[in-house]
């Protein structure tokens, strides 16, 4: 595991964006899998740039992302879809074909999920897979106490990730409380894993999650057993890291 200490967010989603666009120079057909939250939004607004001031092409990608609400349209402003078409889609000269996000208003979730796995594997299987972490300490919308052998699968979300998104939403009761999140073991089997950590209310558990026990209590421990991760972490979240080394 790499963990690089960048110096402010900013900082760390240049990092970030020189890492996925490296893999795209070198594999213009990579397959990414990407995540959604306020963590990663300047890394897509670098990527933007890179697309349109250097020519980055992105036309060759495939991207996978990592969940979606259950029972929010497409079209809603909350959800994962817009927010990747708003965020980065609409902006860069990606095929929609070659878009996958899990359907929030699947009548079948079961289905669904296994159409995800399946897709992912018929493309080769993720190359680079950008991550965010929960207060909680989880990825995708793994939370606590999840079976690390889960693949794509309907959840329950957290109460501490309903509060934390409850941010995006007017009130707290229109977060929806169930999602289609890529499992762990989905996410494990990515080739390289790009884990994005920004703010001081993540120092704590991103400390558990690399030094603690791996644990489902916080499913991002499991990275400790991935092969190629690459942790960019703002100086804000770094500071129990820096303690320890
Ligand atoms: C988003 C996702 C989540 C977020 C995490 C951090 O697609 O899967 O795991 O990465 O909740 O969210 P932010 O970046 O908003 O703190």
């Amino acid at each position: 595991m790499r963990i690089v200490i960048a110096k402010d967010y900013k900082d760390m989603s240049a990092r970030a964006a020189r890492i996925v666009a490296g893999q795209i120079y070198l594999k213009p057909n990579s397959i990414l899998g990407l995540a959604t939250g306020s963590t990663p939004l300047l890394m897509y607004k670098e990527l933007i740039r890179v697309h349109k001031e250097v020519g980055l092409d992105l036309s060759e990608i495939v991207t996978f992302n990592l969940d979606e609400y259950l029972g929010l349209p497409k079209e809603d402003q909350q959800s994962y879809h817009y927010y990747m078409f708003h965020h980065f889609f609409n902006h860069i000269n990606i095929k929609k074909k070659n878009i996958f996000i899990p359907d929030g208003m699947v009548q079948d979730v079961g289905q669904e999920c296994k159409n995800y796995d399946e897709n992912i594997k018929e493309m080769g299987g993720i190359d680079l897979q950008v991550l965010g972490i929960g207060n909680n300490g989880h990825i995708g919308f793994n939370e606590p106490d999840i079976k690390f052998e889960a693949t794509t699968h309907k959840v329950k979300l957290d109460d501490e990730t309903i509060h934390a998104n409850a941010r995006f939403f007017a009130t707290i009761e229109e977060v929806p409380r169930f999602a289609i999140s890529m499992g762990i073991k989905t996410i494990m089997h990515a080739k390289k894993v790009l884990l994005l950590v920004s703010g001081e209310n993540k120092a704590e558990v991103l400390y558990h999650a690399l030094y603690g026990g791996i644990t489902p209590e916080i499913p991002a421990s499991i990275l400790q057993l991935h092969q190629d991760v690459t942790v960019i972490v703002e100086e804000s979240a770094a500071h129990l890291l820096q303690q320890k080394s």
